[in-house]
């Protein structure tokens, strides 16, 4: 018999536990597709007395992840710890440093150490492999590097954090405010560890640091990403954007300008009725545009213990079949530095704002907005308050820089109440 593919686990929460019991129930599909048996050697975890509802006992037990990462007797080290440093990214280094290739779902240790440890795998002639860690269960990673190998990519984007996308969606639908969803989404046990990560935009920007290297040619570089979090999305917004035909998502989205290399997560308006409009619940959806495919869109599941493992166990297949495609689509040593670009694509805007409700304030507004340069596509001014009225803005295409002098302009004048809501449309 061919001989099998022993892999060390380490990390035993949700999608550890969801790769051990794939391999359990699919012993014979994987060795059919793969031509071996793909087996576990041992395993590492904080505690080793925890029931996690699966059988262990079949596999060597090593507390110390980084003992496991050097054993001699597995081939591939599977990194399911979590975490930018600490046990995760020295278990890594060990596993490269002693041969073998590296499946982790890590997306934060990637996003700021990838460059580093992709240097390392080719020097050790190893490879990492990583389709976990952005959006869960879609094979996104395997798309953008194979699949559309053939392709000059123009615009990746998508919406990676199923947390935010089932907060807005259910602002949406349930008419509930932001306060009110973040804690139901901690009764659920949807936030991470630190909610930031999630609300704040930050484990989207990681998994889009990543996206952005394979699709660019660029050496990860998360901190040229643009964050904003969904913390500051109003229900008035939410419902103000659907009455103009839009739906907030948070949406990454990195393509290259003559300036260089775009990357923003942020609340953007997409029309509703277009694919990422209509994405509901904690699902996550990509887009890639290429120069000959044109646009491709991948919807599924972004996190869980199926949708992840199955991620994981997509790459332990590539492995098993000697399939070493180096860590982001070309070798490290060839990827670029990214010139980091804030956003100087033009796009339109959608403004709100609460005007004192007397002659003369909405042509001062509108007075403003010509001043600076931006070009009204439609407005609607509906709903008044007893002082204020609100007004709805849809811009032409407009620079970020130039809808900020008339932002400016608008703080300065005595007919806006409120800071004004200002949110890029992407076009999709
Ligand atoms: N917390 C993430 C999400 C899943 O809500 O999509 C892990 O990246």
């Amino acid at each position: 018999m061919t001989q099998a593919l022993r892999l060390g686990i380490a990390g035993l929460g949700t999608v550890g536990v969801g790769v051990v019991k794939i391999i359990r129930r699919h012993a014979d599909l994987l060795q059919a597709r793969t031509g071996r048996p793909i087996e576990i050697t041992a395993v590492s975890a904080r505690n080793a007395k925890k029931d996690r509802g699966v059988n262990l006992s079949d596999y060597a037990w090593e507390s110390d992840p980084v003992a496991l990462a050097k054993r001699d007797d597995i081939d591939v080290f599977v990194e399911l710890i979590g975490g930018e440093n600490g046990p995760a990214k020295a278990s890594v280094e060990a596993a490269l440093a002693s041969g073998k290739d590296v499946v982790t779902a890590n997306k934060a240790l990637l996003a700021i150490h990838g460059q580093e440890l992709a240097e390392k795998a080719e020097a050790a002639g190893r490879v990492i492999r990583f389709e976990a860690a952005v959006a869960g269960g879609i094979p996104v990673i395997k798309s953008l590097t194979e699949g559309l190998a053939g392709n000059e990519i123009k615009r990746v984007m998508g919406v990676m954090n199923g947390t935010c996308n089932y907060i807005l969606t259910r602002m949406q639908s349930q008419e509930l405010g932001y306060n009110a969803l973040f804690e139901e989404c901690a009764e659920l046990g949807y936030l991470e560890a630190d909610p930031n990560l999630d609300v704040g935009g930050i484990d989207a920007a990681h998994k889009l640091a990543l996206l952005s290297s394979i699709a660019f040619g660029t050496k990860p570089n998360f901190d040229g990403i643009q964050i904003e979090g969904i913390q500051q999305i109003s229900l008035e917004d939410i419902h103000q954007a659907d009455d103009m035909g839009y739906r907030i998502k948070l949406l990454g989205v990195a393509q290259r300008s003559a300036r260089g290399l775009e990357q923003r997560m942020q609340p953007c308006l997409v029309p509703s009725t277009s694919a990422l409009g209509q994405l509901e619940g904690g699902t996550n959806m990509v887009v890639i545009e290429g120069d000959s495919v044109e646009q491709v869109v991948l919807r599924g599941p972004g996190a869980g213990e199926g949708p992840t493992a199955s991620a994981v166990m997509g790459d332990v297949c590539d492995l098993a079949r000697g399939l070493q495609i180096p860590t982001f689509g070309r070798p490290a040593t060839s990827l670029q530095d990214a010139q980091a670009a804030v956003t100087g694509l033009p796009a339109p805007y959608y403004v709100r704002l609460a005007l004192f409700d007397k002659p003369g304030a909405l042509a001062k507004v509108a007075a403003i907005l010509g001043d600076a340069g931006v070009s009204i596509d439609r407005m609607r001014q509906y709903g008044h308050s007893e002082s204020t009225a609100p007004v709805l803005i849809v811009t032409h295409k407009t620079t970020r820089a130039t809808l900020d002098i008339a932002l400016e302009g608008f703080s300065n004048a005595d007919v806006v109440a409120d800071e004004p809501v200002a949110l890029r449309i992407e076009e999709v």
